[in-house]
């Protein structure tokens, strides 16, 4: 291997800076290599949207939030939508992809992706193509591996504004609902609600009766505390099984867009309880701004990693975090297997040892 290329695709997340620089320096550094980068994700592959990466375009990115190589979500060019006749059609475009590689000289890529863009890595790696994966998400529900990068600032960011609503809740005796990102799993709300000292964590994995939620405010009202922080999983589901949809986007290849259960969650609360709610949508910024330590050293390892699998030929891999040794899982055992948290698992009965509701 003499060439590679990296690209980063789906949503941002702290640390895809830190991936990209520990790529370029260890392939320079270590093996001499040549590296380049693919502009806004796949979309950048098809359209041949190409940069040099060398050590100096790489230097200062360290600690600062999205990717300096831009990304473009949904965006899969085995299902790709392109003009014909005036049309817009779908169409497997991923040949054209595979052309690019060749044209810029590039032996193997280094895919930087949650779920959806490793699919279209995997299937990349199918084609014959030298892949290298590296789990990217805040939501951390990434088969294969402990941990993504990305989560622990989204996690900060959430215990952060736990704390801050915890003395305004206080001061005016409020219910303070956080709602926090996820998608379908409840890392960051069990997480974040655990940091942050919440009175009830609201994750998709234990469905909430909203009535219990509120006879554990009461019983904590009963006893002089008549304030609390809710932390709630953007993918929550009550008891009943609905989930709260904020869009739906027709023909997309992730129709459902998230958000909103807070609003609804501190209106039920308010009426049940008899004590004022607000909510708080924290969004995206847990996805912005700069990584934490233990990101930047996280990504950092990755990148090495991914590096080292590449030269060990070892395609077609994810590298992974297990305990606290790197390792790597083929992408064919973790795409289409999110990871999901264990309701009986260690921190859930932890949390509701110490009085923390889930409303089951
Ligand atoms: O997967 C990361 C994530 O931030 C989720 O937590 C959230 O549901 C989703 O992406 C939001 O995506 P978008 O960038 O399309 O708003």
């Amino acid at each position: 291997i003499k060439k590679i290329g990296i690209l980063t695709a789906g949503g941002d997340c702290p640390g895809l800076n830190p991936v990209i620089r520990s790529v370029v320096r260890t392939a320079i550094l270590k093996y001499g290599l040549e590296v380049v980068g693919f502009n806004h994700g796949y979309k950048g592959l098809y359209h041949n949207d190409v940069t040099e990466l060398t050590l100096d375009s790489v230097s200062g990115i360290l600690p600062i939030g999205g990717t300096m190589l831009y990304s473009s979500n949904k965006d899969n060019l085995f299902d790709y939508t392109v003009e014909e006749n005036g049309k817009m059609v779908q169409k497997d475009v991923s040949d054209v992809g595979v052309e690019n590689m060749k044209k810029n000289g590039i032996d193997a890529m280094v895919i930087i992706g949650g779920d959806g863009t490793l699919t279209s890595g995997r299937d990349f790696a199918r084609k014959g193509v030298k892949v290298v994966g590296v789990p990217k998400t805040i939501d951390n529900d990434l088969s294969c591996t402990d941990y993504t990068f990305g989560f622990d600032t989204a996690v900060s960011v959430a215990c952060e504004a736990a704390d801050r609503l915890h003395s305004t809740a206080l001061s005016h005796s409020r219910i303070m609902v956080l709602e926090v990102m996820g998608r379908y799993a409840g890392w960051i709300a069990l997480a974040a609600g655990i940091s942050g000292g919440a009175d009830a964590i609201l994750i998709p994995e234990i469905p909430y009766d909203i009535q219990k939620v509120a006879d554990s405010l009461k019983e904590r009202a009963s006893r002089g505390k008549n304030f609390a922080v809710v932390v709630v999983a953007e993918g929550a589901k009550s008891v009943s099984g609905e989930l709260h949809v904020s869009k739906v986007i027709e023909g997309s290849p992730d129709p459902i867009r998230l958000g909103g259960i807070g609003n609804k969650i501190a209106e039920e609360l308010e009426s049940l309880v008899g004590l004022e709610a607000r909510s708080t949508i924290l969004g995206h910024i847990q996805r912005g701004g700069s990584p934490t330590a233990h990101d930047r050293i996280l990504s950092t390892r990755y990148g090495a990693a991914a590096v080292e699998l590449l030269m060990q030929g070892k395609f077609g891999m994810m590298v992974t975090l297990k305990g606290d040794d790197m390792g790597y899982a083929s992408l064919e055992d973790v795409i289409g297997k999110n990871k999901a948290v264990d309701p009986s698992g260690e921190l859930v009965s932890i949390a509701k040892g110490i009085g923390i509701s889930f409303g089951d």
